[in-house]
């Protein structure tokens, strides 16, 4: 018997227990051996739900029971997460986690724990909640020189921009309603502004580096400026808008960033559309794969995290191996990567556009007060610099060839 403890009773810890409780059977057999919630930690009562006598308040007591072997950390943050991981790695307890922002700011530091200890540190849940990537980076595509990793992976971003795209609605108005809904956090910073994404596109470039992307190093933008008028030039020319988080190994150097781009219908992730995200990943011997799938919710990624639990079940006193040193990795200014670009700027801008930014398409979609156009190939310095000669514009996208 495996007993388990779960720390934070919300919408991903509950979903743990009902994943473990639905799937009894098959998850036993899978495991080589039966998993029992011991512990559930909250600060909260449960009163009424069938755990409400499993409920702890004092994490010491987890600790402190030998029987306990594996933790699910799914209470998020970086305080106490970060605090009772460590502790528990270092009582040689495996730790299966959602928490993106914990694994994006000490990933290395804790598997070093885990390593030390004979235990593991998981975190399959932590990007792209139900979508099996970490397990493919880690395991399946070890012998792949893996040079580029695009997705989307944040669903609550997907869905906003969808929906402007479906319904030609402005940015405010889809995030009230997705708000109203329950699809949208009320403080919706964290996925708007594209932090969310920035940290699973640090844990994924870690792992296909084998080193350490930090996320304060990628360029990180999000989606507040994109408008239903972007969408209509996005249709215009047979593109959608998307927030991708991506990282480049390339001659030039190691790029990643998170900003809007605009992508064609003929790109694998144009059709990921609402909640769903998606990884597309590039090796050098199989080309492209891409990985597809609900990434939020709380079946979706408690089903993450038990997969880690049998993983742990599965390997217990052995330490699965994790590519992910402690050494960092440079990421190169974002003012050299070369790209084109869409813009918009106020019909007066016409000729000065022109003169400034030489042969470019012009996107014609019947604003008479705007001039629109895609510009030829550019680092993103020298369009910067041109954009600020012409004393700026109406907003610019991205263009992912
Ligand atoms: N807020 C995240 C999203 C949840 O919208 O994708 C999953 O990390």
């Amino acid at each position: 018997m495996i007993q388990i403890a779960v720390l934070g009773y919300g919408t991903v810890g509950s979903g743990v227990v009902e994943v473990i409780e639905t799937n009894k059977a098959d998850i036993n057999k899978k495991a080589g051996e039966d998993l029992a919630v011991k512990y559930i930690l909250d600060l909260r009562e449960f009163p009424g739900d069938p755990y409400e006598k499993k409920v702890v308040h004092d994490f010491d007591v987890i600790l402190k029971d030998d029987e306990v072997k594996v933790i699910c950390e799914t209470m998020g943050g970086t305080t106490y997460a970060y605090d009772y991981t460590k502790k528990a790695l270092l009582a040689g307890k495996s730790v299966c986690t959602s928490n993106k922002e914990l694994v994006a700011a000490h990933g290395p530091e804790l598997l070093r724990l885990a390593r030390e200890n004979h235990c593991n540190y998981l975190f399959e849940a932590s990007v792209g909640g139900g979508i099996p990537i970490i397990r493919p980076l880690n395991y399946s595509l070890t012998a792949e020189h893996i040079d580029g990793i695009t997705g989307i992976l944040n669903g609550t971003t997907n869905y906003i921009l969808t929906k402007m795209d479906k319904e030609g609605a402005d940015f405010e108005d889809v995030l009230k309603e997705a708000q109203d809904k329950g699809y949208a956090e009320r403080n919706p910073e964290a996925d708007v502004e594209g932090y969310d994404a920035c940290r699973k596109i640090a844990i994924l470039s870690s792992l296909m580096t084998g080193k350490s992307v930090h996320y304060e190093d990628i360029y990180t933008e999000g989606i507040t400026k994109i408008t239903a008028a972007d969408f209509k030039y996005a249709k215009q020319m047979n593109k959608s808008v998307k927030l991708l988080a991506f990282s480049q190994d390339t001659e030039d150097g190691f790029f990643a960033m998170v900003a809007p781009f605009m992508i064609s219908r003929e790109h694998p992730l144009y059709s990921v559309n609402d909640v769903f995200n998606a990884v597309y990943v590039h090796g050098n011997m199989l080309g492209d794969s891409m990985y597809y799938g609900r990434g939020a919710g709380k079946l979706p990624t408690a089903s993450a995290v038990v997969s880690d639990v049998v993983d742990c079940a599965r390997h217990q006193g052995k330490t699965i191996m994790c590519f992910w040193d402690e050494e960092k990795v440079k990421v190169a200014d974002v003012g050299g990567a070369k790209r084109k670009f869409f813009v918009r700027v106020s019909a007066d801008k016409r000729e000065a556009a022109m003169a400034a930014f030489g042969a470019l398409a012009e996107i014609n979609v019947g604003i008479a007060e705007e001039f629109a156009f895609m510009t030829q190939t550019m680092s993103e310095k020298d369009f910067d610099e041109k954009v600020e000669k012409l004393g700026g514009c109406l907003n610019r996208i991205r263009i992912m060839a």
